[in-house]
């Protein structure tokens, strides 16, 4: 299968319940990862693809990963702690992914609630979708691309840009997948511990800000992360804070 041999023998030291399904060409893998788990699929798999043909981004925009350059995989998780709490994955993933490319590159920002940014590009991205009793955490992340296409060459970047050399992206894969064993584990309790990590990086902390929220388009200084998870906002009325966001940008 071209592009993904090296998958095949890091597959094999993935920790217990993760294991490897390597898929060639698939639309998109959130959606092959969400139909496996409306048939009782175990906890742990993941769904590798070497070309996604439809890739989802949040809000249903495209996410582009060019063939055998990037990573684009789902995982399907099953957690213990109350769904209610299952929001905090996004969070956790996007630490976990920050952490597994701080092996290559220094210090990762977080632009909450979980894209990866380094020198204010986006490196990664995070799609989070809950079923009934499953959430598929799908994340793609820019590894060998040096070429974007021209609507994002000047917003995205790739480790292998960062660091001038070719990145190894199986094994990004199996660090991902280790940093992400650990941090699924802190939603409930132990969610002080993601928290204290994703503040360090978050690069809105301080900044002037607009995003849009259920509530329409708001604007102010972005004062951190509350200890739920949300996202506080200082407007010219007063504090807010918000679970969800979209379309967040520096001003
Ligand atoms: C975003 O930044 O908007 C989220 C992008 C998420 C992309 C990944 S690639 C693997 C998985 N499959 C998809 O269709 N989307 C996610």
């Amino acid at each position: 299968m071209s592009g993904l041999e090296n998958f095949a023998a890091i597959a094999a030291g993935l920790p217990d319940p993760f294991r490897l399904l390597l898929k060639q060409s698939v639309a998109s893998t959130n959606d092959e990862v969400r139909i496996l788990a409306e048939n009782g699929t175990q906890e742990g798999l993941i769904v590798l693809a070497h070309q996604q043909t439809a890739g989802r981004g949040r809000r249903g925009a495209a996410w582009f990963s060019p063939p055998g350059e990037s990573l684009a995989f789902s995982v399907l998780l099953k957690p213990d702690e109350p769904k209610a709490l299952w929001p905090r994955l996004a969070l956790a993933t996007g630490l976990a992914v920050a952490e597994a490319i701080e092996t290559v590159v220094p210090l990762a920002g977080i632009k909450w609630p979980n894209d990866i940014w380094i020198r204010q590009k986006k490196i990664a991205g995070i799609l989070v979708e809950a079923g009934r009793d499953f959430v598929v955490v799908g994340i793609g992340l820019n590894i060998n691309t040096l070429d974007f296409p021209p609507e994002v060459s000047d917003i995205a970047t790739s480790l292998a840009r960062e660091t001038g050399e070719p990145v190894s992206r199986s094994e990004i894969f199996a660090a991902i997948i280790r940093r992400l064993d650990h941090r699924r584990h802190q939603i409930g309790a132990g969610f002080e511990e993601i928290l204290s990590a994703v503040r360090l990086r978050c690069v809105l902390t301080g900044n002037a800000i607009s995003l849009l929220t259920p509530t329409g388009y708001r604007e102010g200084i972005c004062e951190g992360i509350a200890p739920g998870g949300e996202l506080k906002l200082r407007t010219e009325t007063g504090l807010e804070t918000y679970l969800q966001a979209d379309e967040i940008r520096l001003i």
